[in-house]
């Protein structure tokens, strides 16, 4: 007879948690989530998601309801129910440093390893700086008694992205499972089944290769935008257009079109922390090629801010002081309200903090950019953040922006200026509507 399913829990309900556990209980397991925030575990428990994410509440509430889904503040239910522990608390940016700040993974480890009673795995699924994963298999070691329950600890680092969070849990591109024993690579193989029963690549190896290529992953990604954007300031140095040269490049298979969009640069909540833990690390192991590079990467991706907030005073003419500005998006990118470390939110400040009069519309994050923001001036449409405007920005390449009437809009605004800095707007339907287009790279029309 089969073993019966590993049972699951899931420690830490923020974004990579919640839709981790979600994906858990549709997958067939039973699954608890455990959050210190008893807010977040009311929320979850009534199948509320506390933050924006597309097709994530329907999985949410099919798990709850089929009772297959619960969540606890109590770390100790979590250790009695479950076989295997997936860890997916956050790891911030240590204020004052570029390091990760690991006192919530040390918590969950030694937490879940205080309260173990029968044999477990523990599974890191945080984005960490190398090394941290054997520290902590080392201090659940130390905690667990020598004659106690079978308690071993491997890494599986999550690729998921925001916005498409739920297609990534349920079909990942890769499964890769550092420093699992046959019996810990077995459990994970019946966690992952599905996946791996279509064919998804199953990448063993040890602890610190499973750390590295998640921030390898993420340091790619980051590195692209910043070549395309350092690639776009020569565009318009030049008067060249960077979205044709990118698409050009794209057909190239070995380099690919994605991550190919210049703009206004990268940002929330991994990105360009985990640049700037990876140059840290980097430079701690005295591996520095890596650390200049990921600095120039980082100073190119925030450079793209200030070009953008030039472009604007530009526009008004020398100085925005006591200019309208009107600011369309407020996320860190389409399809979430997430407005961590947000580009766009960073120049409506930048703007504010100028003496403008900013008033920001973003479909889904104005609420939690009020919240990060409140100096700012938020609108509830297109209409009421362009009206009396001087200059237009587009910062986040929402939907609802790309296929916006600029005739319409055009009525309704002073100035005749749209700064598109996700090079997303149809150009020449807004240059025919009476508007100034001006896009990152791409050459003004003479
Ligand atoms: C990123 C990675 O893409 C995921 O694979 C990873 O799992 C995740 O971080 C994580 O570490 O948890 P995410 O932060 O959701 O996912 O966002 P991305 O879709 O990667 O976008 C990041 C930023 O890059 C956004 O601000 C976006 O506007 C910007 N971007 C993206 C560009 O400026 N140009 C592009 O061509 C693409």
């Amino acid at each position: 007879t089969a073993a019966p399913a590993p049972r699951i829990s899931v420690v830490g309900t923020g974004y990579l948690g919640a839709t981790h556990a979600a994906a858990m209980a549709e997958l067939g397991f039973e699954v608890v989530g455990v959050d210190v925030d008893p807010a977040k575990v009311e929320a979850l428990s009534a199948g509320k998601v506390p933050f924006y994410e597309p097709g994530l509440p329907e999985l949410l509430v099919r798990g709850v309801e089929s009772g297959r889904l619960r969540f606890t503040t109590d770390l100790a239910e979590a250790a009695a129910f479950a076989d295997v522990h997936f860890v997916c608390v956050g790891t911030p940016q240590q204020p004052g440093s570029n390091g990760a700040d690991l006192r919530y993974v040390e918590a969950a480890f030694e937490g879940l390893a205080q309260h173990l009673t029968k044999d477990a795995l523990l599974v890191g699924k945080s984005t960490v700086p190398v090394g941290t994963a054997a520290l902590m298999a080392e201090r659940v070691r130390s905690i667990v008694p020598a004659d106690g329950p079978r308690v071993e600890l491997a890494w599986n680092p999550e690729f998921l992205r925001e916005g498409k969070a739920v297609q990534d849990t349920l079909a990942p591109d890769r499964v890769v499972v550092g420093g699992a024993s046959p019996w810990g690579e077995e459990l994970l193989r019946r966690v992952y089944a599905k996946p791996l029963a279509t064919g998804t690549p199953f990448i063993a190896t040890d602890l610190p290769t499973a750390e590295l290529v998640k921030v390898s992953a993420n340091a790619f990604l980051a590195t692209k935008i910043s070549f395309i954007n350092a690639i776009s300031q020569v565009c318009d140095k030049a008067g060249a257009d960077v979205t044709v040269l990118a698409d050009a490049l794209g057909h190239d298979v070995r380099i690919g079109r994605q991550f190919l969009n210049a703009g206004l640069g990268f940002g929330g909540g991994c990105l360009p922390k985990d640049i700037r833990a990876l140059m840290h690390r980097a430079g701690e192991l005295d591996a520095n090629w890596l650390v200049s590079l990921m600095q120039d990467v980082d100073e190119i991706n925030m450079w793209q801010r200030q070009r953008v907030v030039d472009m604007a005073v530009e526009a008004c003419g020398g100085s925005v002081l006591n200019r309208r500005v009107g600011v369309l998006g407020a996320a860190f990118k389409p399809d979430t309200d997430d407005v961590r470390d947000s580009p766009a939110l960073n120049v409506a400040a930048a703007l504010h903090l100028r003496g403008a009069q900013v008033v920001v519309f973003d479909p889904e994050a104005g609420e939690t950019g009020k919240r990060s923001f409140p100096a700012l001036g938020f609108g509830t449409s297109t209409e009421e953040a362009v009206q009396g405007a001087d200059v237009v920005l587009v910062l986040t390449e929402w939907p609802e922006f790309r296929t916006a009437d600029p005739v319409a809009l055009r009525a309704l605004t002073t100035g005749a200026t749209v700064i598109d800095a996700r090079n997303c707007l149809p150009a020449q339907a807004w240059r025919d509507a009476g508007w100034t287009y001006r896009g990152l790279g791409v050459a003004p029309v003479q």
